[in-house]
């Protein structure tokens, strides 16, 4: 039946992880742990904090068994997780054409499996980009570094009137980030996408169609939001060193997913501690126990 609201979502983590190597040889680099979880938790925190209970897991082949036994079929969670493999890496808009089935000609969310975000603002915003099935969504964040994304150029009315992947000059410094709420015409717009210069599908070419159509919003995350891509081992330090304070200051779990379930009503408290009741020894679920005390 067709919904008012977004209610799908893709998680992609087929990336080889090369800039990682060694430390990718054995695991996609979206299972290594930032601070004290899998890399994954952090788009599926997002995902789950924005309503989406349906969610699409792409992996690359070789690691596709290591994801369905880190998140099995997402009932801890009160939803429904399934997976598909990218086998060739042809880019991130390819993951609407490996998700046809799974979209089913309605909108979906689209989340990099590296990229982590923490902010009252992107609640807000997601909620706006979650009702709005007819056009694109996507957020852009002020970076120091532009060259490296997707940027985004604004008239004076804060329009967007460009998107240009990795420029060389880039004509902002407002990155695109790994987060799009894209209707559902989106899976035939990819099929017309042809491989840029890097042999990829572009995100960028395929947000550009809908910025040609007159479809495409861009909101951009006010500078409390926190955006990290932890794609380097430089990010993927900082993002957990960036998780332990920020727990160590509020003395509580942030970006956790079995927490914001409990939030939501997507899972009881009774359905949660008979989960968590044999890894209760580890810091990790001891902070879901004790979030659960305060219910
Ligand atoms: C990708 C996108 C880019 C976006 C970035 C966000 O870059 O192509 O537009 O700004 O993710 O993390 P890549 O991961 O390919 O470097």
């Amino acid at each position: 039946m067709p919904s008012d609201r977004i209610t799908k979502g893709i998680i992609l983590a087929a990336g080889a992880g090369t800039r990682l190597y060694p430390s990718t040889f054995p695991i996609s680099k979206i299972l290594l742990p930032v601070y004290d979880r899998p890399m994954v938790y952090y788009p599926l925190f997002t995902l789950i904090s924005a309503g989406i209970r349906d969610i699409l897991i792409i992996t690359n082949g070789k690691d596709r068994q290591n994801f369905e036994r880190t998140l099995g079929d997402g009932s801890q969670f009160g939803v429904r997780i399934t997976y598909e493999v990218q086998h060739v890496q042809r880019g991130i808009a390819d993951a609407f054409i490996i998700g046809e089935k799974f979209t089913d000609g309605g909108p979906c969310v689209l989340i990099l499996g590296d990229n982590i975000f923490h902010g009252e603002d992107l609640d807000r915003l997601m909620e706006e980009a979650s009702k709005d099935t007819s056009n694109a969504t996507v957020f852009a964040h002020w970076v120091p570094d532009p060259q490296r994304f997707g940027v985004a150029e604004f008239d004076s009315s804060g329009k967007v009137i460009s998107l240009e992947e990795k420029p060389k000059n880039p004509k902002s410094n407002y990155a695109v980030i790994g987060l799009y709420f894209l209707p559902g015409d989106a899976v035939g717009k990819a099929r017309t996408l042809k491989p840029s210069a890097r042999g990829e599908l572009e995100i960028t070419d395929l947000n550009l169609m809908y910025l040609r159509e007159g479809r495409l919003k861009v909101k951009t995350v006010s500078d409390d939001t926190v955006w990290m891509d932890a794609g380097t081992f430089d990010s993927l330090l900082d993002s957990a060193k960036y998780v332990k304070d920020m727990e160590g200051r509020r003395e509580t779990k942030i970006l956790c997913p079995e927490i914001e379930a409990l939030r939501k009503g997507y899972v009881t408290k009774e359905q949660m501690a008979a989960w968590i009741e044999p890894m209760k020894e580890g810091d990790y679920f001891r902070g879901v126990a004790k979030f659960m005390e305060t219910m």
